[in-house]
């Protein structure tokens, strides 16, 4: 939520500034904003809506400052517009500042400090902070933020410039992610990676209470305390072209096609002897006898991941798995105990409730496992043991190659816990299957997707649409619901289809499409019943199963599109494909937004 830049250096900040936040626009786009220091004088652009606008505003600019900050906003306090756009400047417009995340008692301290005589242009949290700052500024910035974030609670990450000090910029992280990127004579600052690869791999990521002070020439870090700490500068192994479109038109899309490619990253080092090796779960695996529960937590599609998780456990280990939302989880008191392995799943690494979540688990004592993405993110530095999914950035909104790594992550996971259990044979066999998943699906992205796009245009006319199917098959289509919801506005509810005929049928009328799993060979008789059902009522099933099957359909259902043929247990790797793509194109048919879709951010860091 809300992506923050900055950047100290011999070269034009502006440029940097705007190409950063362009790669963090995922985090939030209803509005930017940019502050440089010209000469002595602070210059600040911003403006309500996208980046694209703030560009527009300032093509015929010709800024020459050398630091500055940028700021991309998703609002929590106070409605889009260019007033509670970032940054925000002190009383004397002499500080500017920029801020991720919430200010919680920022209503209490703003009244404090109207008392005092600041003036206030904004309705955001954000604008006390700067207040504060420049309340207790004494000629020395870095004491001055020390100072104000005493007064704060809530989460954030800050950065501020000043022009009395126009060769320094000071941040702070307290719950919210900052990353500084350590160049050659220049330093820069970013709530996420992808904005500094063009410049840096060396980052350097701030812990909370930790403060950074950047100049032309060095940089220095402080603990909670206000001591000097040398920490360790990480090399960060994506490549800047991982977070580019590449010739597509759209992330999304984009990242849809690397799945082939991210899975085999993902695969290659567990697979590549004849067994499976999973050493990040060596303490799990020597404790696993005492484990008597699982809890998968997660948020919206990592939850979904979770829930093909909980099938694929219980099947391998025998150990009952409950799967929670990470936003209910603390709420429902859980019977979390010592005994509990409790598996959190996150993309961002960063999702507050997925966080909140961890950290209630940690205190009840419960061993912990992140399912995580990005490195060195908040929630994989606090869990006990990671499984990096290794996806790279994924920077559409909607998640598609984190989602089928994190499954992937289960399947591995699923098979090492439970490996005692499965028969020798059979885990040989699925070894071999789960090797040759990338290069199926390969083949479901190169076999063209004329019959996905012909789906799409029946789906883009509609304004709601069900997903169903049975066991795994009913995770899938929670998913394929929530990714077609999410880009193309579109009503879609997903039902296990056996439970339509308890309610939901009711809503079945001429025409309206139906999106059915069909990939289960051991459920596909009793499906084709609910699909007949569906049918009888005047319903479009618009049929996803594996070629194999494909021939048991005919005439059963009014659509089919088919992937590569597998185990039962294996296809949601092959068959979350055409879910996307029909997702994708039924968007761009309706001409959405696709990778910044309204009122969404990519990652969640409030509760
Ligand atoms: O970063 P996380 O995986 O923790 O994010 C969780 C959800 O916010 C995320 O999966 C969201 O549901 C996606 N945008 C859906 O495509």
């Amino acid at each position: 939520m809300c992506g923050i830049v900055g950047y100290i250096g011999s070269r034009g900040a502006f440029p940097i500034l705007f190409d950063g936040l362009k790669k963090l626009e995922y985090r939030g786009y209803d509005s930017a904003g940019v502050a440089i220091i010209e000469g002595n004088e602070m210059q600040l652009r911003k403006s309500q809506g996208n980046l694209e606008v703030l560009g527009e505003k300032l093509k015929n600019e010709n800024f020459q400052g050398r630091i500055g900050l940028g700021h991309t906003r998703w609002a929590t306090h106070g409605k889009p517009s260019d007033a509670n756009a970032h940054p925000h400047l002190d009383c004397r417009g002499r500080l500017a500042l920029v801020h991720n995340g919430i200010i919680e008692n920022f209503q209490e301290i703003k009244r404090k400090l109207e008392e005092e005589g600041h003036f206030f242009s904004s309705e955001t949290d954000t604008e006390v902070v700067v207040h504060l700052v420049e309340k207790f500024f004494q000629g020395d910035l870095v004491k001055a933020v020390r100072r104000a974030t005493k007064e704060l609670e809530g989460s954030y990450a800050i950065a501020v410039i000043n022009c009395e000090s126009p060769e320094q910029i000071v941040a702070y992280r307290h719950d919210s992610p900052l990353i500084l990127g350590i160049g050659d004579g220049e330093f820069f600052l970013a709530s996420d990676i992808p904005a500094l690869l063009p410049y840096t791999r060396r980052v350097l990521i701030l812990e909370d209470g930790e403060m950074a002070e950047l100049n032309r020439t060095n940089f220095r870090v402080f603990d909670s305390h206000g001591v000097q700490i040398q920490k360790e500068i990480e090399e960060i192994d994506w490549d800047p072209e991982m977070a580019e479109k590449k010739g597509f038109s759209h992330y999304m899309l984009k990242e849809i096609h690397e799945q082939p490619d991210v899975l085999r990253r993902l695969l290659s080092d567990p697979l590549q002897g004849s067994g499976l090796e999973l050493p990040q779960i060596a303490s799990i695996l020597e404790r696993l006898e005492k484990i008597n529960r699982i809890f998968v937590v997660a948020c919206g599609t990592a939850y979904h991941s979770g829930l093909i998780g909980k099938a694929l456990l219980e099947r391998t280990t025998g150990i009952p798995v409950e799967v929670d939302m990470a936003s209910e989880f603390r709420y429902r008191s859980p019977l979390v105990g010592e005994e509990s392995l409790v598996i959190v799943v996150t993309q961002s690494g960063e999702t507050a409730d997925t966080l909140a979540a961890l950290r209630y688990a940690r205190e009840k004592n419960a061993q912990t496992l992140g399912i995580i993405n990005v490195k060195g993110s908040t929630i994989s530095r606090e869990a006990d043991d990671v499984i990096y999914i290794k996806a790279g950035p994924e920077i559409a909104v909607a998640s598609t190659k984190a989602y089928l790594n994190m499954v992937a992550a289960f399947y591995l996971l699923a098979l090492k816990m439970g490996q005692g259990n499965v028969d020798q044979e059979n885990l040989k066999e699925l070894l071999r299957l789960l090797r040759g998943i990338p290069a199926q699906l390969e083949k479901v992205l190169q076999k063209g997707d004329k019959a996905v796009r012909e789906a799409s245009e029946y789906l883009s006319r509609w304004e709601n649409a069900f997903f169903v199917g049975r066991g795994l098959d009913f995770s899938l289509a929670l998913e394929g619901a929530l990714k077609l919801k999410e880009i193309s506005y579109i009503h879609a509810e997903a039902y296990a289809a056996g439970e339509l005929k308890h309610g939901t049928l009711a809503l079945i009328e001429e025409g309206i499409p139906v999106v059915a799993l069909l990939t289960q060979e051991k459920l596909l008789e009793k499906m084709i019943s609910n699909v007949q059902e569906i049918r009888a009522r005047g319903g479009y099933v618009l049929g996803i199963t594996q070629e194999k099957l494909a021939q048991r359909l005919e005439g059963e259902v009014d659509f089919i599109m088919t992937v590569p043929s597998t185990e039962d247990m294996l296809t949601p790797l092959l068959a979350t494909v055409p879910l996307q793509l029909l997702s994708f194109y039924t968007a761009e048919l309706r001409g959405c937004p696709i990778d910044q879709p309204r009122n969404l951010a990519k990652s969640v860091t409030v509760e």
